[in-house]
């Protein structure tokens, strides 16, 4: 599942690309000029087609399956990407998995599953990458406006994993400065994916602005933080939301 050549220019690994948020952001910056790789659990469909478009809009792009919650997946993700394209310039973590429920219903499993995806999958997608970096390495996180504070019962779990996410991208900002990489997190309101479906028209009342974002809202995004124009930037939660949370 894959084109492509070795020592690109510029090269870019998303992991969670194969739908919504990350698949907009794999597009994204295959249109800004990287070859990118891109993660995907169990979609292999859904990540190929993503390459397809990539290739046929005349970009390079890689899928490598890999669950987030198998550290020695991430890792094995990481050195195919880079054995393919020969360098890592940036990092976008954005698979993540939502769990609803209050705290009297909520499960053991599924607090260790959204934990294990949403943090641990999260510091070590990073760890993995940034072996790899050279000065002037990005990395960018998909947090959530979440995080800010809770917009309905239920989400705690998710909300804290992302409170977790947003703490780490503020350590690892100073681990990482003397090495000059930027690293800065993306806290998105409600976004039209897979992921919100059956919940998007009941949540669209709450924004302010009156519409719930796309896909391409947190590309465009992903795609500033990647640039030099963000070149000061660093240990940045960016909250992109219309309004929800202020
Ligand atoms: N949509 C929103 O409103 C919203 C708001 C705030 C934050 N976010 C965050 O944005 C990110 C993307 O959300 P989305 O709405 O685009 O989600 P989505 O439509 O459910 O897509 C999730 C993506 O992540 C991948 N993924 C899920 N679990 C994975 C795992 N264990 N290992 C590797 N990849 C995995 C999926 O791969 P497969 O295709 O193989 O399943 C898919 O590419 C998440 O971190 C989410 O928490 C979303």
């Amino acid at each position: 599942m894959n084109t492509g050549v070795r020592n690109k220019e510029k090269v870019a690994l998303v992991f969670g690309g194969s739908r919504g948020i990350g698949a907009a952001v794999a597009r994204r910056l295959a249109s800004d000029g990287y070859a990118v790789g891109l993660t995907y659990v169990s979609r292999p469909d859904s990540a190929q087609r993503v390459v397809d478009t990539v290739v046929a809009e005349g970009g390079e792009a890689i899928a490598v399956q890999a669950d987030s919650g198998d550290a020695t997946a991430i890792r094995q993700a990481v050195d195919i990407v880079v054995e393919h394209f020969g360098r890592l310039d940036v990092v976008v973590v954005n698979a993540g998995i939502l769990r609803l429920g209050t705290v009297d219903a909520f499960t053991l499993a599924d607090l260790d599953q959204v934990l294990q995806v949403n943090v641990r999958g999260v510091y070590v997608a990073i760890q993995a990458a940034v072996a790899h970096m050279g000065e002037n390495g990005r990395v960018i996180t998909i947090g959530s406006n979440t995080a800010v504070r809770p917009l309905s019962p239920a989400g705690t779990v998710y909300g804290m994993s992302k409170a977790a996410v947003a703490a780490m991208v503020k350590g690892l900002a100073l681990d990482l400065a003397p090495r000059g990489i930027r690293v800065n997190n993306i806290q998105p309101g409600p976004i039209e994916t897979d992921m919100t479906a059956e919940h998007i028209e009941r949540i669209k009342d709450m924004v302010p602005l009156g519409q719930v974002g796309q896909a391409d809202d947190i590309a465009d995004l992903v795609s500033y933080l990647a640039g030099s124009s963000s070149r000061y930037m660093t240990g940045a939660s960016l909250t992109i939301d219309g309004g929800m949370t202020l």
